[in-house]
Formats: C-alpha cells, structure tokens, sequence
C-alpha cells in the first residue's frame, strides 16, 4: 500500500484539522442563512402520516440490556411485512424529533454534532402492511413518509446497486441514508465530513437496537455502488449522495 496515500486517508479519521480552520469565516459566522434541516417536497407530493410514538410504546418486546446483548446483523428474513406502527418505531428510533424546536434546534434520538443532522432516511419499501412498494423518504418534522417514485424493477436494482448482495431486495424495507453535506459545512467547514459518518453510525445503531426490541432484523451495509444508487434515488451526487443503508425485515425470535 502507498504509504502518502494511507497518511492521507487517515488523516480523515483525526480532528487535526479543526486546528486549521477559521471559525470566523465559516458560513455560520458570516452571517449565511442556516439551511433548512429537512430536505422540502415537491409541491403536492403524496404523504403519508405515520402512528404517533404515543401508540408506539407498546411495540417493545425485550428490554435494552436483552437488546444490546443480542444484538446482531441479519441478511435472511422471515416473508413477513413489517407493520406500518413498527416501520414508525424504528424512524422514531433513528431519527425521531425529541420535542419541539428551539431556537432552530430539532433534538432528535440520536445525538448529531452541533444538532447539525445532515442526513435524511430514503426507505426502499418492499412489505409494510398499508404501503405499497416503492421509495418513500421520512420527515422527522412532521413524522410523515413522503412518496418518491415506485419502480417495479426496485428490488433488483437495490441488489445491483449494493455490489449484488441480494439482502438490500429482499428486506421489508431498507434504509438508505442520504448526506446533506452542507448543513453540517455551514458550521464546521471542513472539519463536517468526519462528524457526518459518526452521526450515521449512531443512526444505525439505534436501527439495530430497535429492530433487536420488535423481533425485527437489521444488515449495515457500506459496500455499495456510489454513482449507481445515488442516480437511482435522483440525487445529484454532489450536495446529496448516500452514505450507508441498512435492510430490515421481521426474524424468528424468541423472546
Ligand atoms: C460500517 C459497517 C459496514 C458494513 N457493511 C456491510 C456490508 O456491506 N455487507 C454486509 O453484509 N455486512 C456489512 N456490515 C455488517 C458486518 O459485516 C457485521 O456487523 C460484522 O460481520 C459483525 O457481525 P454482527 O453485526 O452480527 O456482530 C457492516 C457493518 C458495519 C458496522
């Protein structure tokens, strides 16, 4: 392996750079517009509401400790949908807003440097009770999926797009999390991207943990095809483009 080139990928993973950066002249400190921290709909696209959490307590089957110890990735799920209150749950789990917003500020149940949250959750749906087939995105705002476009061809193409691991198209459902770069760059300038991946590690835990609570399965996928997924979702690959996914489905388990 080239060494330069080694130093020069790990250097992604170490925070010498915030010693060289100018807060004074980050966007947030100029005085630029904070960017929204949910991506907009098209006007007059279709939502869909989602249950209430209030309605969601009751989902859980097994407590944290029993979660966090048998926690692990499944690639193989029973042929069950997942009901639409715990495809709810688990975009509550990842995603959710705590409270209301202050001061600009959307809590969520993960935690995000500087409460940025660059990430939004694509959802290719392929068995959720009351959903048809298709990719939908979540707005944590207003706890609603919103309808991007259905595609009869989706499942192989999620499969393609992930390097041919079948999973992807055989879940329930598979998250995909998308970056929105610059609303983490508004306030960290360069130092944003490395605080971006370990927001999605966060986001991905909690999906495992709480899929772990409902007798559902979960698979972190990173190995994907970049330019192939990010023109199947329609994004521009450059101020949005997918980090990470994840399929879900329902397992056997014993509680
Ligand atoms: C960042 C990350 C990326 C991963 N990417 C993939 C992947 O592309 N395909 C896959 O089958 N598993 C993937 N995994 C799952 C790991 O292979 C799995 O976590 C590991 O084998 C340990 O197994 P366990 O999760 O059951 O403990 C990924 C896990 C993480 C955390």
């Amino acid at each position: 392996m080239d060494k330069e080139q080694l130093n020069g990928y790990r250097y992604f993973l170490k925070d010498s750079i915030r010693k060289k950066i100018d807060f004074r002249l980050t966007d947030q400190n100029q005085g630029i517009l904070v960017p929204p921290i949910e991506k907009s709909c098209p006007e007059g696209s279709k939502r869909i509401d989602l249950p209430d959490f209030n309605t969601l307590k009751d989902l859980q089957k097994t407590d944290l400790t029993h979660a966090i110890g048998n926690r692990k990735s499944h690639r193989v799920y029973l042929n069950q949908s997942l009901l639409l209150n715990e495809l709810a749950y688990l975009l509550w789990c990842t995603q959710g807003l705590q409270g209301k917003i202050v001061n600009g500020h959307a809590h969520r149940t993960v935690p995000s440097a500087g409460c940025r949250h660059a990430l939004e959750t694509y959802l290719a749906i392929f068995n959720v009770d009351g959903i048809n087939p298709g990719m939908y995105r979540y707005l944590p705002l207003s706890h609603q999926l919103v309808f991007e476009f259905s595609d009869d061809l989706l499942p192989e193409k999620m499969t393609t797009a992930s390097f041919g691991q079948s999973y992807p198209g055989k879940s329930a459902v598979t998250f995909i999390w998308v970056a929105i770069p610059y609303r983490m760059e508004w306030r960290y300038g360069l130092a944003a991207h490395k605080v971006i991946a370990l927001d999605a590690g966060h986001v991905c835990q909690n999906l495992y943990l709480a899929c772990e609570s409902i007798g559902a399965g979960t698979c972190a996928i990173a190995a994907y095809d970049q330019e192939e997924l990010d023109e199947l979702l329609g994004l521009d690959g450059k101020d949005e483009f997918a980090i990470y996914l994840a399929s879900v489905g329902k397992i056997k388990k014993n509680f």
